[in-house]
């Protein structure tokens, strides 16, 4: 019988560390790529003043597709956070993971009522969007049918590849979510 834990569960980063060989290195190679496209886009705009702020008008001001996906896009992220923390044997997994399956499902869909990126055509990150609505129901079979390795491969796989490199990308300087949090 599988232990159950109790909410909030106890984190622990070395959990994912074990959970997701190799996931670190992906991170750093993001977040390099990450830092190197903002200085360009920074300098292109005479380097201006950064600083924190939360600012909503931006997010308010944009159609409803925009505001459906964020919303979905950052439960899907906390909620991953805590399946992918949360202890082996964490009671909620199920309820959760039903919940992330549906934001991940809505973030993927409304990004398909969403251009810009590259003017009125759909961009590559649409892919992702793609790979996401193809890989969810493949993860959800893997856990019916209790083959937990695969489950997890290809729900962390999904997490990490689109909901943290994608998610990453939205705060490129000019982006919605940087207008949110940096404009100077
Ligand atoms: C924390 C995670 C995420 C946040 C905060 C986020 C936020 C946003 C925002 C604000 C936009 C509107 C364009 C702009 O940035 O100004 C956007 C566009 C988009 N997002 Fe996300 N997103 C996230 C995750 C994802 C994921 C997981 C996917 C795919 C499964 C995705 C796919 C897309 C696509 C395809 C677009 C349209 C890009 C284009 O203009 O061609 N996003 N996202």
């Amino acid at each position: 019988m599988t232990a159950k834990t109790a909410f909030p569960p106890t984190f622990s980063p070395h959990a994912l560390v074990r959970r997701v060989p190799g996931w670190g290195w992906q991170l750093v190679i993001a977040l390099g790529i990450y830092a190197v496209v903002s200085h360009f886009i920074l300098r292109a705009y005479e380097n201006p003043d950064i600083r924190f702020r939360i600012d909503l008008a931006p997010y308010f001001a944009e159609p409803s597709a925009v505001q459906i996906h964020v919303i979905a896009a950052l439960s899907a992220f906390f909620i991953g956070l805590v399946l992918l923390l949360a202890p082996k044997g964490f009671g909620l997994h199920r309820t959760l993971g039903w919940s992330w399956v549906l934001a991940m499902a809505v973030t993927a869909t409304s990004s398909f009522f969403i251009t810009g990126i590259m003017g009125d055509v759909y961009s590559p990150i649409h892919a992702i969007s793609a790979w996401t609505l193809l890989g969810l129901p493949f993860g959800v079979a893997a856990a019916r049918r209790r083959d937990i390795k695969k489950h997890r491969q290809q729900m962390t796989g999904m997490f990490l590849g689109a909901m943290v490199i994608a998610g990453l990308f939205t705060f490129l300087p000019g982006r919605l979510m940087w207008q949110i949090f940096f404009t100077a």
